[in-house]
């Protein structure tokens, strides 16, 4: 694997630093040693999403960004710098797809905002279209959402990944972390609605606060 600067820092960027006074904070990061393999941080990260960007080249140089979802585990770490998910048939102009077969080089960023992180991790995909795909990747990868269809998998050879800081990142968390939140306090109104009642208080009809729900 490389550093994330090797990858990142092209001229312009290297320039841009120079102009903006950062260049030294830029040097750094160029002599930090450069990881060997996806860590068990980076790969329980991508274990638990639920989506992210990825964006490919295009032949006509203009980057393509496309958002990929499912349920946590559809896209996983295989092997030391792997990572693999499915790929779900869709409007069926196969930006991604097309443009892998120009240009295998991808770059994806998975936000986790309940977590307030997020990882970037650059890399070179293939894909394997569904019916010839190794049935344990298929397993490990879990079923898929509602009548999503498969058509193939894409299989993403991380050549470099960073951190990001959390700053800006907004605070949103899922429907059933919600649900989990608000239970005690459900629990503590139950249990004081009832010594009311016991106490012969009218105690008045809930308000309806209905369970978040996703789509
Ligand atoms: C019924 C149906 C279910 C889908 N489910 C998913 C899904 O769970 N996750 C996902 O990333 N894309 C899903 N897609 C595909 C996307 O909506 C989208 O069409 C596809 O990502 C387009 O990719 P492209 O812009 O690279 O061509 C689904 C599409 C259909 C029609």
């Amino acid at each position: 694997m490389k550093r994330f600067a090797d990858l990142a820092f092209t001229p312009s960027v290297v320039a841009a630093q120079q102009r903006y006074g950062s260049r030294e904070i830029g040097r750094r990061l160029e002599q930090r040693p450069p990881p060997t393999a996806l860590g068990d941080r980076e790969c329980d990260f991508i274990a638990q999403c639920e989506s992210f960007f990825i964006a490919t080249v295009g032949a006509g140089g203009w980057p393509y960004v496309q958002h990929r979802g499912g349920a946590a585990g559809f896209v996983r770490c295989i092997g030391d710098d792997t990572v693999a998910l499915p790929d779900y048939r869709g409007n069926r102009q196969y930006l991604s797809v097309g443009n892998l077969d120009h240009d295998g080089r991808v770059a994806l960023i998975i936000v986790d905002f309940a977590e307030q992180q997020r990882l970037k991790l650059m890399g070179r995909a293939r894909h394997v279209d569904a019916a010839d795909a190794d049935p344990d990747l298929i397993a490990r990868l879990g079923p898929s959402v509602g009548n999503a269809l498969v058509e193939r998998y894409l299989l993403i050879r991380i050549e470099s990944f960073d951190w990001n800081c959390p700053q800006h990142i907004p605070l949103r968390i899922s429907p059933e972390a919600v649900a989990a939140r608000l239970q005690p306090l459900n629990r503590h109104i139950d249990h004081l609605e009832s010594l009311l009642r016991e106490a012969g208080v009218d105690v008045p009809q809930r308000p309806d606060t209905p369970t978040p729900r996703r789509p």
